[in-house]
């Protein structure tokens, strides 16, 4: 059992690619397996801060394969400049693949994103407005563009292209009031686009399969996080793909026979970007101090979009939703390194609802913007932790807030990190 998901615990930006990145040293395979150029990965290694869109972390490994799987969007523009960059940094090491059934993010995907977002008022969802909605939105309605179309001859690929922005011309025009694209541009630069994406393209599927027969490891690369999923989010403020364990092998077409290990990404507290509920937000000081100024790297501003992120307290009843809804068999708890200096931290155990304590997480949206949390409140710890590698040597308090974590959610913290360096690592 070779496979090893990775999945984002909360509603993402977890640190997902240093953790990624980190074990990718020991894998043959790294699949990114939805999302796409919303999710921003950090990787630092050495002297090299890279941001990933849609690249999976495991770029850097000469001879890694980096998949992007069949249910991811993809976006063909900011890829070839997601390469350039990499290649431009000598971090393009890894060899790409690009599943055939991703569908493409198409100029007329991200006008629809914005425009919608603008109607919505002030029920926005905060996206990305990088078109993943309205892509996934053509994928459900059949009438996506996928990347298997740009090994098309050219003018078959141009003239699909073409028609499509047609189509989309009228609902941009009619129903938002913009302004139309240039079809035949649009087509132009697609064409353009296709030919140097073509010889990345092939089948996920099949090649994760011969990896594994072959004894490969196989890294899954999630991007969001289970409380942005489709399904089990808090929807409608979510993202349009299935982050789970079971999105994973739906968009991939692997087994679960092969998954040994399902490490749950979380941050030692919670955070959010965009609108929706979170219950244990801060506001304040608290809210304040975890997000840093901008001035370090990790400090909680968007990958993406370099919004500020909303952040509060940890949040233990969502983890023991999304530990469950996606079958996690163990934690990596990141960015606990944040938390020294407070006096002391707090960790919400359950959600009061007027009369009525609730012990287990809902999806509701509506409910969960009422809920208030209920904390537990455990004595902080002053030590910087960033030069820390052992479980032993982290202050007692910390290694209690560790132990806490385990038996509220009954699950191993298998990884911390301390830093965003990628030995900034404390394996257990
Ligand atoms: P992802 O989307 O889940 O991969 O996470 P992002 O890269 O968007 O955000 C995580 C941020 O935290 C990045 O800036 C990382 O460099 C940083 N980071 C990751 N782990 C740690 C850690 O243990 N400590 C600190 N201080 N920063 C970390
Ligand atoms: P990574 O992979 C955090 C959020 C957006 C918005 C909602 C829908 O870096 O963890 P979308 O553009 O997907 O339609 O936006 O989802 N969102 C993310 N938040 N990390 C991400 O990716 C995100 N990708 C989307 O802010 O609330
Ligand atoms: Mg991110």
């Amino acid at each position: 059992m070779p496979v090893t998901a990775i999945v984002g615990a909360q509603w993402g930006d977890e640190g997902k690619g240093k953790v990624t990145d980190y074990l990718a040293a020991s894998s043959q395979v790294v699949a990114r397996y939805q999302g796409g150029d919303n999710a921003g990965h950090t990787v630092v290694c050495g002297d090299k801060v890279l941001r990933l869109h849609q690249i999976p972390s495991g770029i850097l490994y000469p001879g890694c394969l980096c998949v992007l799987g069949g249910g991811m969007v993809v976006n063909p523009r900011s890829l070839i400049q997601e390469i350039e960059e990499l290649r431009s940094l000598g971090a393009f090491r890894g060899k790409v693949l690009l599943s055939g059934r991703a569908h493409l993010i198409m100029p007329y995907h991200i006008m629809l994103d914005g425009a919608v977002e603008a109607k919505r008022g002030d029920a926005m969802i905060g996206t990305t407005r990088r078109g993943i909605g309205p892509a996934y939105q053509d994928r459900a309605a059949r009438t996506g563009l996928r990347a298997y179309d740009m090994t098309l001859p050219p003018e078959q690929f141009r003239a699909r292209v073409e028609q499509a922005v047609r189509e989309k011309n009228v609902l941009l025009e009619r129903v938002y009031g913009q302004q139309p694209l240039d079809a035949e541009a649009v087509a132009a630069e697609y064409t353009g686009l296709a030919a140097q994406l073509a010889p990345f393209v092939g089948d996920d599927s099949l090649a994760i399969a011969e990896a594994l027969s072959a004894g490969a490891q196989v890294l899954l690369e999630g991007a969001q996080g289970v409380l942005l999923d489709i399904d089990h989010g808090t929807y409608p403020f979510v993202t349009s793909s299935s982050t789970t364990l079971g999105g994973a092998l739906g968009s991939l077409g692997i087994s679960y026979k092969e998954v040994q290990r399902v490490i749950g990404v979380m941050k030692a507290y919670q955070t959010r970007v965009g609108a929706g509920p979170f219950p244990t937000e801060q506001k304040g000081e608290v809210g304040e101090r975890l997000r840093g100024t901008g001035q370090n790297i990790w400090d909680e501003f968007g990958t993406t979009t370099r919004r500020p992120r909303r952040c509060g307290w940890l949040d233990l009843v969502s983890i023991r939703y999304t530990a469950r809804v996606s079958a996690f068999t163990e934690l990596a708890v990141t960015k606990l390194d944040v938390l020294s200096g407070f006096e002391r931290v707090r960790v919400c155990i359950a959600y009061r609802l007027g009369e009525k304590e609730l012990r287990s997480f809902t999806p509701q949206s509506d409910v969960l913007q009422q809920v208030s949390p209920v904390y537990e409140e455990l004595p902080g710890w002053q030590e910087p932790l960033g030069g820390i590698r052992r479980f032993e040597d982290l202050p007692g308090n910390a290694r209690a807030y560790i132990r806490f974590i385990e038996e509220a959610t009954g699950l191993p913290v298998s990884i911390i990190t301390v830093g965003p360096e990628r030995e900034q690592t404390i394996l257990r």
